[in-house]
């Protein structure tokens, strides 16, 4: 399905976005609008097709008069300044917002309850093709809005459908999980270090362990339990990480770690 698409807010994330959808040839930059209230944000946004067919609009209202799909990638402290510009769109255009916390009755509410909405998490390794985005969607939303919204974000990792009271949890766990595995690959990285291991080389070690963990257990099917008991033979290495590992309080702390997170998304959004 052909469409054209408005990217308010050309940041990391709307760009990222942008890039994706351009590298997998899913729309071509004669079709793709972007805006951006910061002056030097147009310049990088024109430079991410090649061949300089990206268009680009001086105010959001301008920017949806010629697409169907608007991007709305502001951070939630300017939505209140934009989402009044928005109300001239076409009835039938599809509203996607990233904004963290900005909720589907707010986004109704300032565009209209009869229009198209998804309320949308991705996480950042979205920029390296490998994020979890989770959608939430309004009841104006049908199938081919939902074929829309997977080929936007399907060419930058995995697109999860959810409902729009999970995306607390969501936000906990793949919003702010990438900063939360940074801490665990750090934290193994300075063990090896400890252990006589250079630092570099003990980094990139744990990078790639926990990488080729993940794509082990997604490519065989294996669920963790299965995974561990096939690297934990009797009596080996494995065995006696894990004694200390399952007897620590590791579980508990990361239950912590997610319950704080979500709570605080419940807050923002309510704020
Ligand atoms: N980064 C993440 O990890 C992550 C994860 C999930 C969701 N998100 C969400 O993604 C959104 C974008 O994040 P980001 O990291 O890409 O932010 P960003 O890099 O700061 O990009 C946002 C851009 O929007 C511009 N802007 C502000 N108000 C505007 C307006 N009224 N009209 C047009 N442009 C406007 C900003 O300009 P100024 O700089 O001049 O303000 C900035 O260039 C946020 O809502 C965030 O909650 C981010």
């Amino acid at each position: 399905m052909q469409f054209k698409l408005s990217v308010i807010g050309t940041g990391k994330m709307g760009n990222a976005i942008i890039k994706g959808l351009l590298d997998k040839n899913i729309l071509s930059a004669e079709h793709i609008t972007g805006t951006d209230a910061n002056g030097e944000a147009k310049q990088h946004f024109l430079s991410l097709a090649a061949n300089g067919q990206l268009n680009w609009a001086a105010t959001p209202a301008d920017t949806i008069k010629n697409s169907n799909v608007v991007l709305i990638s502001v951070k939630p402290q300017n939505m209140t300044e934009l989402l009044p510009q928005l109300k001239d769109a076409n009835d039938q255009t599809l509203f996607i917002s990233i904004a963290a916390g900005i909720t589907l009755a707010r986004l109704e509410a300032e565009l209209g309850k009869h229009r198209p909405i998804f309320r949308v998490m991705p996480n950042t390794p979205l920029m390296v093709g490998e994020g979890v985005t989770a959608c939430a969607a309004n009841s104006q939303v049908t199938a081919a809005h939902h074929e829309i919204l997977e080929k936007i974000f399907g060419v930058t990792g995995k697109v999860f459908i959810v409902s729009e009271s999970q995306l607390d949890a969501v936000t906990a766990l793949s919003g702010s999980g990438p900063a939360f595995m940074a801490c665990i690959v750090a934290a193994l990285a300075q063990a090896a270090y400890d252990e006589g291991l250079p630092q570099q080389e003990a980094l990139e070690m744990s990078l790639q362990t926990m990488r080729g963990s993940a794509a082990l257990l997604q490519q065989s099917g294996m669920t963790p339990e299965q995974l561990i008991v096939q690297v934990a033979s009797k009596g080996g290495t494995t065995e006696a990480g894990l004694k200390v590992l399952q007897n620590s309080d590791l579980s508990q702390v990361l239950a912590q770690t997610i319950k704080a997170a979500a709570q605080r998304s419940r807050e923002l959004a309510k704020a």
